[in-house]
């Protein structure tokens, strides 16, 4: 408790399944440890709780509302560990966009959770690290599936279904996933609540989409598994229309899918919440990669991203 205590994690990439893995379709997630989020925190003896960051610097209680899952997560730790009214400083250090698909509150919860338990020398667990870092994506999400944090704290690919222990599914493709930012703040929450409202409103539309996304993520294990990269892209492409079906898509992420499929990209789609947030594409080499990323450039984008579709060891 003396000596200040570090916890890291990293961004994630849901590759097909968001939305219908709320219902219990499974769904496909890869972490991105090359976008990482630290947290660090240092004992002080005034009793104040302070949290510094690049949104919020200040006393965390005082904070803005969407710090609640944060500050809520933290409140149980420290009265779960009898210290409700120790003084610390934590520092958020992150190179996650905020609200754009990635994970971002996921990514903060599982280095808070890691630091804290270091910080107050106790011992952690992954199951355990799992279901406090649903204690703040719950508040900020309402109904999260747990994907999230499961691949923020994942070192491979994942396949996952909610309840189930996630399943590590490396894989070796010859190919590039493009990952690019709407600029335009995506709405996990909101979004999730959408889908909720037209299952009330249209179930047979939403099932139908909901269905049909869980029909295609295993599809797209198996074109995974024997690097069908063409078949992949297809794949994505028709994600995207049930997607779009459920209401979870933003005229920014259709215009940027529409440049990326007319520069060579094999498929593309939202990922993540949707409503905003990034998209991501299917690029058969580096250089349509390169290609795909200027041309959204062109476009207005400021923020991109490529990762090679094969696992990386990434150590937290
Ligand atoms: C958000 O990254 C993924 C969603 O499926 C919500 C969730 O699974 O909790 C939209």
């Amino acid at each position: 408790m003396d000596t200040p205590a570090s916890g890291s994690s990293h961004a994630k990439i849901i590759l097909i399944g968001e939305h219908s893995v709320v219902y219990h379709q499974p769904a496909i997630a890869l972490p991105l440890p090359a976008v990482r989020e630290s947290v660090t925190i240092a004992r002080r003896e005034d009793g104040i709780q302070q949290l510094i960051s690049r949104y919020y610097t200040g006393a965390r209680q005082a904070g803005p509302s969407q710090l609640a899952g944060i500050n809520q997560l933290i409140d149980d730790l420290l009265v779960r560990f009898n210290v409700p009214n120790i003084g610390f400083d934590l520092t958020i250090n992150s190179h996650l966009p905020a609200e754009r698909g990635m994970g971002s509150s996921a990514a903060t919860a599982v280095a808070i959770i890691r630091a804290l338990y270091r910080f107050l020398n106790q011992p952690l667990s992954h199951e355990q690290l799992l279901a406090d870092a649903n204690i703040s994506e719950k508040i900020i999400h309402g109904n999260p599936s747990g994907i999230d944090v499961a691949t923020a704290s994942a070192t491979n690919p994942i396949w996952f279904i909610t309840g189930t222990q996630p399943i590590s599914i490396p894989f070796h493709l010859h190919g590039y996933l493009v990952v690019a930012d709407t600029g335009v703040h995506g709405q996990t929450g909101l979004a999730v609540k959408a889908v909720a409202s037209l299952r009330e409103r249209e179930p047979q539309v939403a099932e139908t989409a909901i269905k049909g996304l869980g029909q295609l993520t295993y599809a797209a294990k198996s074109a995974l598994a024997n690097d069908h990269l063409t078949e992949l892209g297809t794949i994505f492409d028709r994600a995207q229309h049930f997607l779009k079906q459920l209401g979870v898509s933003h005229p920014r992420l259709d215009e940027m899918i529409t440049v990326a499929n007319r520069n060579g990209a094999l498929g593309a789609k939202l990922t993540g919440g949707g409503m905003g947030g990034c998209m991501i594409c299917l690029a058969p080499d580096e250089a349509t990669a390169t290609q795909i990323r200027l041309a959204l450039a062109n476009q207005g984008v400021t923020q991109s991203w490529v990762q090679p579709l094969k696992s990386e060891e990434n150590k937290s």
